[in-house]
């Protein structure tokens, strides 16, 4: 395919998104993204980018992963989306596998398509188990753009096509357990959902002890507690869940993005028994045509097994601290104008507070410096660094020296 940057940028604005194609171009990014491998982007005329953002975790196990490839042509061998009506082989085997790599009493799995209908599944299970209709999200919520889920998150998202219920969607700060069980106290809250560690708002941890916290008031009240690990999930805190890491088990358990292997779309929503009661009254109750595609499930199946070996695992540890001691040393360096890190595992917020939009400059600089991070967009001083479960070393040493110039540069740009 012959295309040049030019055409595919005038296509873009005149039939794909003008505002989302413009947006790059003035930020600074004008990428268009050609080929890819492993952690590596290449702009189809030629800058090499190191994906540190890795749209999320998407690319957790890397770009074009050849295990993660290899598995969606065996299975095309054998296998096609399937037919949602009937049960199926490689439905079967991935949502058993589910439930082996959740703890109890997650039991059932709901297959889908993407991280929004994944989430809307969890809340409309909720709704059937608890017969109520509120839910509680944080103030700078992000789960997902579609029905249900937009509702959750942060009015930037849910007010311009008219999605906001407050009645039904309650907002309260993140950290504050007094604000929550305000919330919940009425007795007529269906869910509350948290992500581990709030992405889109710039990764702040969980205070000592919240998470736990929330979970005994959704006891308490009757609630059920929806964990959303989308970005969190599949190793990223070192731990094969956030929920893992910070001690808390919930109703419901939501993973997309990264168990796709940035290769084939598909998600899953896990649930204990009593949320998925809906299934033994009608198992036609939520139905999705490509919800669980057969080969979706061979590649779920190839990813989980690749992010579950004790290499990779250790891995993640080892990376951790070692970018950690070099973000470290930049920081000092920089103090003025990088002030802070937010860190579990291979999850970073990395703070650039001096300017309230202080990582936009940061973002543009790294990409002049062939790194792809990208700023927190409700709360753009901060920095989503997301480095791949699979670095090495070497790669880690690549990084962190191009975050040196990048740094610098946005510092020089920013302070003069
Ligand atoms: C935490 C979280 N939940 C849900 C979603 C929605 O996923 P999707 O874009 O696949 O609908 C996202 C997407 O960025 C996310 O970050």
């Amino acid at each position: 395919m012959n295309y040049d940057k030019k055409t595919i940028l005038e296509d873009s604005i005149a039939y794909w998104n003008p505002g989302k194609t413009r947006f790059w171009q003035e930020a600074g990014v004008p990428l268009v993204i050609g080929k890819r491998e492993m952690y590596y982007l290449w702009d189809m005329e030629g800058h090499r980018l190191i994906d540190c953002h890795l749209n999320g975790g998407t690319y957790n196990v890397g770009h074009r992963n050849p295990e993660v490839i290899q598995a969606m042509v065996d299975g095309a061998q054998n296998f096609d989306i399937g037919n949602h009506h009937f049960p199926a082989i490689m439905r079967a085997v991935l949502c058993k596998r589910m439930d082996e790599l959740t703890p109890d009493p997650l039991q059932y799995t709901v297959l889908g398509s993407s991280g929004g209908e994944a989430i809307d599944v969890a809340i409309k299970c909720a709704r059937y188990a608890t017969k109520r209709t509120k839910h509680v999200s944080i103030m700078k919520a992000y789960h997902g753009h579609t029905g249900l889920a937009v509702g959750t998150a942060d009015a930037k998202y849910a007010a311009p096509f008219l999605m906001q219920k407050p009645g039904e969607f309650i907002h309260v700060p993140f950290n504050d357990l007094g604000a929550m069980e305000q919330a919940l106290k009425g007795g007529d809250v269906a869910s509350v959902i948290m992500e581990t560690i709030p992405a889109t708002y710039g990764f702040p941890l969980p205070a000592e002890g919240y998470l736990p916290a929330v979970r005994e008031l959704c006891s308490k009240y009757g609630t059920l507690y929806i964990a959303d690990e989308v970005q969190t999930g599949l190793m990223r805190t070192g731990k094969m869940w956030g929920i893992e890491t910070f001690g808390v088990t919930p109703d419901i358990l939501v993973s997309a993005k990264g168990i796709s292997g940035g290769i084939y779309p598909i998600t899953a929503t896990v649930m204990s028994a009593a949320a998925a009661n809906w299934m033994n009254e009608d198992g036609f109750a939520h139905i999705a045509t490509y919800g669980g595609s057969e080969i979706g499930c061979c590649v779920a199946m190839k990813t989980l097994e690749i992010v579950t070996r004790p290499e990779v695992q250790a891995n993640v540890a080892s990376i951790s601290r070692y970018l950690r001691e070099g973000l470290d040393r930049i920081r000092l360096e920089n103090s003025d104008f990088f002030t802070g890190i937010r860190q579990c595992g291979v999850i970073m917020g990395l703070e650039f507070g001096v300017h309230p939009e202080g990582a936009k400059p940061v973002m543009k600089h790294l990409y002049q410096h062939g790194v792809w991070a990208i700023f927190s967009a409700l709360d753009p001083k901060v920095l989503q660094f997301k480095p791949g479960l699979l670095c090495d070393k070497a790669l880690c040493d690549d990084i962190l020296a191009r975050m040196e110039l990048g740094i610098k540069g946005a510092r020089k740009e920013v302070l003069g």
